[in-house]
């Protein structure tokens, strides 16, 4: 299964990409983790996507392009594999699409999880993430037991750089203009289910599935 996840700031892509990948036992590949463990080990990559990030733009096509192929050409990718924020422009997703039709394995299925703004400004100022295990937490709808610590492994919780809802207004603003085109994009490519994201996780997490497996038959 080859699944893309679509959707703005705080639709909860990460969340559920971590329930698709414990379910089905596929790779997660995550853009804008990737590049903050990049930022956090001081890479020439991390600290040049930082600065993008940090104001709520994208960081170019041809960065996160060459570094999502590469990661795709890791063998633990061969079964299947979840993207989490790619593509997020046409120029990303012509060239995933490019490269996949060469290597024989195309899309199997892009989830698209809508919400509205307010909705995200609300899930994001609340977000807490393990800077370790990298668990994601909310202090408006998912606390952990213990304040400020990390259920799982017991590291202190952070907030993201650019969780401030001037930041957030920001992505949410650049997420309308670069890669709400891809809705289309993929609808009219038989891939796209609309998934209603407002709901809590686990109603989020069945809706999910049913998207997913009515997709599949599809392509069946
Ligand atoms: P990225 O890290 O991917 O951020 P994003 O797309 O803005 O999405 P988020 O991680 O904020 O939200 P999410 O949808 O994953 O929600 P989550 O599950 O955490 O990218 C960051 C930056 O990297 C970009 O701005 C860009 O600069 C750069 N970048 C990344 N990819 C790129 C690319 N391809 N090209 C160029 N630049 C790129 O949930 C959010 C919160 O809500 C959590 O606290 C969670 O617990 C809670 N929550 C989740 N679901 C629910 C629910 N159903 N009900 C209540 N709360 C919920």
């Amino acid at each position: 299964m080859r699944i893309v996840l679509l959707g703005p700031p705080g639709a909860g892509k990460g969340t559920q990409a971590r329930r698709l990948s414990e379910r089905y036992g596929l790779p997660v590949i995550g853009t804008g983790d990737i590049f903050r463990d990049h930022a956090a080990r001081g890479t020439a990559l991390g600290l040049a996507a930082k600065e993008y990030m940090d104001r709520g733009d994208y960081v170019p096509d041809h960065i996160a392009v060459n570094m999502v192929l590469e990661r795709l050409d890791q063998p633990d990718t061969r079964e299947g594999f979840i993207l989490d924020g790619f593509p997020r422009t046409v120029a990303q997703a012509q060239a995933l699409e490019g490269a996949l039709a060469a290597g024989g394995r195309p899309l199997s299925a892009v989830l698209n999880f809508k919400i509205g703004d307010e909705v995200a400004v609300k899930r994001l100022t609340g977000r807490l993430v393990c800077p370790n295990c990298k668990r994601v937490y909310n202090l408006n709808f998912k606390r952990p037991r213990v304040e400020g610590i990390c259920d799982v492994c017991g590291h202190r919780l952070e907030a993201r750089s650019d969780d401030d809802e001037a930041t957030i207004r920001r992505r949410l603003l650049v997420y309308r203009k670069e890669t709400q085109p891809l809705v289309l994009y993929f609808w009219e490519r038989g891939l796209l289910r609309d998934i209603d994201a407002e709901a809590p996780e686990e109603v989020v997490a069945d809706r999910t599935i049913e998207a997913l497996s009515d997709l599949l038959d599809l392509e069946a």
